[in-house]
């Protein structure tokens, strides 16, 4: 057997792997799947984007470009941040533009933080956070989100567990795997924490555009106390249907920039350069693509919503942003994998066990509804028919 670096020991493969083989065997077996298990929007990327992207090609745009980016997407990404997140920022020292916002993830955790250093990550998570944070050498903190508040970050969780050592706080709102977006106010509480206490704040907003019930996004660089030390980590994936593209950026003032770029620069160079001409027109052209994905994701989403009323014992917080719902099903007794499995052999239906997402998770299952909503509504009329014989009426 290779002997593997010893910060390799306590980092598997991914978890939802397990979930990708067994979904394999039984499609083999002729089973019918209804995959919510997949992150990915079951959407293509709109035409002007790719059209950008080969136009690139052709015109030779095939080199290396800046290590922070193409200036003229820089331009559009400083131009949306105002539009949007109401930031004002220098696009040819404030941004780095990168391979996915995985990316942005990594070099913040590989720049900032020391061997022994704490993060504080919200639990359940989107579990890169933790293995880049590992990768850094950093320990973990989890904070938990509970059900009871609506998985709202409970500040108090917060305060209590910090210590000499904490350096970051990581942010994600709208929530993988909650589907919870933060409220003004309880992020108004976070920020007040993090300045106290001189804190970085990581906030990814890669869910930014996907929002339901007029929620609203904040973006965390907005509060003054923490301009100065907060990475807005964002990308394209999500909002053009661009996962396979590995676009993404960081944004952050120029001193944690220019860490950051030296991390870029020793491991990836740049992001693609003809992939950068189709975020730039991704961004400059027209954005009716998302109204339509985000109406189609409601309508999931209302089915899921509906679905969960009618389960006596199930329970589910209304998700009001990204394209996961995290019910608890813990009435079905065992523990989140054993849910999971059981909903994948009687009923067809793929989830990620909650257990994977961290500690808070156990008893939950996340559901990604990045599928059609056919399979959205025949899961759901499965879920039902097998929850009526598993899990006896209480009265
Ligand atoms: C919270 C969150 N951030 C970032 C990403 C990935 O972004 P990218 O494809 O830009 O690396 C995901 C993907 O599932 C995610 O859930």
């Amino acid at each position: 057997m290779v002997q593997q670096a010893e910060r390799m020991n306590d980092i598997p493969f991914s978890s939802i792997r397990k979930v990708f083989e067994q979904v394999d065997q039984l499609k083999a077996q002729g089973r019918t799947i209804y995959p919510y298990y997949i992150g990915r929007p079951n959407f293509d990327t709109p035409a002007h984007i790719k059209e950008a992207a080969k136009q690139a090609l052709d015109d030779g745009l095939v080199a290396y470009t800046s290590n922070y980016g193409l200036p003229e997407l820089r331009q559009a990404i400083s131009q949306k941040l105002l539009a949007d997140n109401r930031l004002t920022v220098d696009p040819d020292r404030e941004i780095i533009v990168t391979v996915g916002a995985n990316e942005a993830v990594l070099m913040a955790m590989l720049g900032l933080l020391n061997p022994g250093d704490e993060v504080l990550i919200p639990d359940p998570m989107w579990l890169h956070y933790f293995y880049c944070a590992h990768l850094a050498g950093a320990k973990i903190v989890g904070v938990p989100l509970r059900e009871a508040d609506g998985f709202q970050l409970d500040p108090d969780e917060i305060e209590r567990r910090i210590t000499p050592r904490t350096r970051m706080i990581v942010v994600n709102s709208p929530h993988n795997p909650t589907g919870v977006v933060y409220t003004r106010d309880t992020l108004a509480k976070v920020a007040a924490i993090a300045a106290k206490h001189d804190l970085f704040v990581m906030s990814d907003e890669i869910y930014e555009k996907i929002i339901f019930d007029g929620a609203e996004h904040v973006s965390m660089a907005t509060f003054p106390e923490i301009a100065d030390k907060t990475l807005t980590v964002n990308g394209f994936s999500k909002s053009y249907a661009m996962t396979g593209w590995r676009l993404g950026y960081v944004v952050a003032k120029p001193e944690i920039i220019g860490v950051l770029v030296r991390v870029h620069q020793y491991t990836t160079v740049c992001a693609t350069s003809f992939a950068q001409a189709g975020a730039n027109a991704a961004l400059r052209g027209p954005q009716e693509s998302i109204a339509q994905m985000v109406g189609e994701f409601d309508r999931r989403r209302r089915a899921i919503v509906e679905a969960f009323e009618g389960l006596p014992g199930a329970s589910l917080v209304t998700p009001t942003g990204a394209f996961y719902a995290f019910p608890n099903l813990s009435a079905l007794g065992g523990d989140s994998e054993g849910i999971a499995r059981r909903l994948l052999t009687e009923t067809g239906i793929a989830v990620v066990p909650g257990a994977a997402f961290g500690e808070y998770g156990e008893g939950h299952v996340r559901i990604s509804y990045a599928c059609s909503l056919a399979d959205v509504e025949n899961g759901m009329a499965a879920l039902a028919e097998f929850w009526r014989s598993a899990v006896p009426i209480q009265s």
